[in-house]
């Protein structure tokens, strides 16, 4: 069975699928997107995708012709089609196609598309027990990183310098008043974790807010675990007790080196470890995975 993509509309083989060269979203990064977790053929915490979806779509003044429901209905469609267990599916939405200027068209339809491809979460399980390493990269994104645009530049060369690092994530870094901050990854959130104390950067402009960094917030709430949300320094990531990553593909992964420093022990934390299985079960009594 080929592939399956989602363009405006219609279902057809991925590699038949396509947008107009025109398409601002390739010319202008002038588009957004969502990526979600299929989990047992299941979307995971799709509601909270399409409000961060709506709310970007509004900050950028694009105007997306299609309500939630069908949106949603779309999404489903395309992922059973698809026929997939473990999977994510990839949302873009652009402000159209137009003849290029920069000022927006005076008329045009955004461009909808979707693609769905299978990912082995399993390996992320896995992942709690022996960790990942990152490395630092000077964050110059621009300032509304909490608008999930297709501009992923700054992010990708990070990415890859992590990938030439053997690394599996770049957190990015800015100059501030107390020595460099910590905002997120190049495609995750960043925590630590110090005397019991579970750390990450407060939302605002400076990082994307991430719906898995949402969930982990509210799953700490119901139990013993609280999280304070407020810069912290590379220092204070070096000296941490525990540190991890967050995201829709990496839900929670352990982080046992930063730029070569072992944190503690060099091994993935206890408190991690104990957030690594409330993730899941949360997972598994959402949609009923089981690695
Ligand atoms: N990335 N920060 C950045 C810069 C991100 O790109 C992402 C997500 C996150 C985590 O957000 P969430 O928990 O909603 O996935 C944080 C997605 C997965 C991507 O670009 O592929």
């Amino acid at each position: 069975m080929p592939q399956l993509a989602y363009v405006n509309g219609q279902i057809l083989p991925l590699a038949s699928a396509s947008l107009h060269v025109e398409d601002r979203g390739t010319q202008f990064g002038d588009a957004v997107y969502e990526v979600c977790a299929v989990l047992n053929g299941q979307i995971l915490d799709w509601q909270p995708h399409v409000v961060r979806l709506r709310r970007n779509l509004a900050e950028l003044g694009i105007v997306l012709d299609i309500a939630d429901a069908p949106l949603g209905l779309q999404a489903r469609r395309l992922v059973a089609r698809n026929g997939y267990r473990d999977a994510i599916i990839y949302l873009q939405v652009s402000r159209g196609t137009a003849r290029r200027d920069h000022a927006f068209p005076a008329r045009s339809a955004a461009n909808l598309v979707m693609t769905v491809r299978r990912f082995d979460f399993a390996q992320r399980v896995r992942q709690l027990t022996t960790g990942i390493k990152v490395i630092t990269q000077a964050d110059n994104r621009w300032g509304r990183v909490d608008i999930k645009t297709v501009g992923l530049l700054p992010n990708v060369l990070a990415k890859q310098a992590a990938r030439d690092a053997g690394a599996f994530e770049a957190w990015l870094v800015a100059p501030a008043d107390g020595g460099d901050v910590v905002r997120e990854g190049s495609s995750t959130n960043a925590w630590i974790i110090k005397d019991g104390q579970i750390i990450t950067h407060p939302t605002g402009t400076h990082i994307l807010p991430g719906i898995a960094r949402d969930s982990l917030i509210r799953l700490g709430q119901q139990t013993q675990f609280t999280v304070e949300e407020r810069p912290f320094t590379l220092a204070e990531a070096l000296a941490a007790d525990e540190a991890f990553l967050t995201s829709t593909t990496a839900p929670i992964l352990p982080v046992v080196a930063i730029d070569g420093q072992m944190i503690g022990d060099g091994k993935p934390g206890p408190i991690t470890g104990r957030l690594g299985r409330l993730v899941w079960q949360d997972v598994a009594r959402q949609v009923g995975w089981r690695a």
